[in-house]
């Protein structure tokens, strides 16, 4: 058998769970130096099933340790996406620093009875920084008042108003909910009914403030699936205000986080004074059932910082890998890179057409690149590798550019089945996964472009 390291596609730098089934990620949360992963598995299949929360753990954001199943499916039911907070006030009464998750209780049963009232909110506490849960014995301590698509509860403290507010998708808007305790919630508005894109599920929300210049932006993220931007699931973000009760948002159009098709149900952490940490789901629901993988399925996006870019047409949210990623050994920089497990950093001193090709030796090939005509980035998998698994995998996917700036940056994180893009500062961004029979080997950036800067940053 091979080992766990060298399995076909296994990722060398994102995080994938060593066997079964792997979707959203969960309860992101940072306490005394390390940053905790759980995630939506199914440990006995390879295909979405009765959901766990997995549990990973990182000191730097890149490297990451598995650690053994945190929440098991219980009598009401499986355990659907959710938040973790900690409780530094003790307000829930479970303990000091207690470690709280806030998770979506799926009840089969239920569903198959023919209820609607299948989907409710439960929490589970750890006292020994998540090695081991207590599940709370008042759950649900939010139960369904008969919508379907009740789920995905993401809570934060608002200092503010001392008091926890819970972001909940509820089909086709949010419902915020406060609480003192983590046990009562009261509902206090909706949002979103109108606004945004609707062409799927609202699912797996985050309401956080970012700053500009010192004024207080709110953002609501809001997953949908399918209805992306370039097919199936996709993140849609809303900039605006939120007072503690209501959230207004301070545009009509749909905004995107990542224009790929292969980051969803991202979110960010909790407790991380002075940066906003994202970090998604690297697959779509139109094929993660079937991506070629042999033991386990599917990998997390890398850790990104989000941060507010003023433009004349509003507010852009814009994700950059975050610092920790600077670590990685760094090699010369050339248009021809034999490695394709690494950052790739290019600057051009104005804003031109360019490729960067990542190929094998078998004629598989993934081509990243930007149309200036166009002004748009690319990538193009449909020479990949093994797309036959889900027809329409083979496809090109594109990212308009945001700015008209002389400059253009451009970073790459390529692993060996998967790219993310960040262009002009983390204003345009792009994640597509591939998969070729033989991991690729090439780099080649196309000479034509009048580069100021490359740099090629091998992961170890
Ligand atoms: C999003 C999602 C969530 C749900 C979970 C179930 O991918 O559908 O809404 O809680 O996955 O695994």
């Amino acid at each position: 058998a091979l080992a766990w390291a060298q399995e076909m596609h296994r990722p060398a730098i994102h995080f994938s769970p060593k066997k079964g089934w792997m979707n959203d990620p969960n309860g992101m949360v940072y306490l005394n130096g390390t940053y905790h992963l759980f995630f939506q598995h199914n440990p006995d299949s390879t295909v979405w099933g009765p959901m766990h929360w997995g549990h990973a753990v990182s000191k730097d954001l890149v490297h990451w340790k598995e650690l053994p199943i945190a929440l098991y499916p219980d009598s009401l039911g499986t355990i659907f996406s959710g938040s973790a907070v900690v409780d530094f006030n003790n307000t829930a009464g479970f303990g000091k620093q207690a470690m709280v998750t806030i998770y979506t209780n799926h009840n089969h049963r239920l569903e198959a009875a023919g209820s609607d009232k299948f989907q409710n909110q439960s929490i589970a506490y750890s006292l020994d920084e998540g090695k081991t849960w207590t599940k709370y014995n008042g759950n649900p301590v939010l139960s369904n008042p008969g919508i379907r698509d009740f789920r995905d509860p993401k809570v934060s403290w608002y200092e503010a108003g001392k008091k926890w507010i819970m972001t909940l998708a509820t089909k086709d808007r949010i419902t915020f909910y406060s609480s003192p305790d983590l046990k009562h919630w009261k509902e206090e508005s909706q949002f979103g009914k109108d606004l945004g894109a609707h062409g799927g599920v609202w699912e797996c929300p985050d309401l956080f403030p970012l700053n500009d210049n010192g004024r207080e932006i709110w953002v609501l993220i809001v997953n949908i699936n399918p209805g992306g931007p370039n097919g199936g699931s996709g993140t849609q973000y809303f900039t605006g205000s939120f007072d503690g009760h209501s959230f207004k948002a301070d545009h009509t159009g749909t905004k995107w986080l990542d224009y790929g098709p292969d980051e969803y149900a991202g979110v960010t952490w909790s407790n991380t004074p002075g940066r906003r940490i994202f970090l998604g789901w690297m697959s779509n629901w139109d094929y993660a059932n079937v991506v070629p993988t042999q033991n386990w399925r599917s990998a997390t996006s890398i850790a990104r910082e989000l941060k507010l870019v003023k433009t004349s047409d509003g507010y852009l949210v814009a994700s950059q890998p975050v610092r920790e990623f600077n670590k990685v050994k760094t090699s010369t920089g050339n248009y021809h890179i034999k490695a394709t497990k690494g950052k790739l950093a290019l600057s051009l001193s104005r804003a031109a057409s360019f490729t960067v090709t990542l190929s094998n030796d078998v004629g598989e090939q993934t081509v990243i690149g930007y149309d200036h005509q166009k002004r748009e980035y690319f990538i193009d998998r449909r020479l990949s590798g093994d797309t036959a698994f889900h027809n329409g995998f083979a496809a090109r996917y594109t990212v308009p550019r945001f700015t008209h700036s002389a400059v253009l940056d451009l970073t790459l994180v390529i692993d060996v089945s998967s790219v993310e893009l960040f262009a002009d500062g983390g204003r345009s961004v792009m994640t597509a996964i591939f998969f070729p029979h033989k991991d690729y080997t090439d780099l080649n950036i196309s000479r034509n472009v009048p580069v100021k800067k490359i740099s090629y940053e091998e992961f170890e």
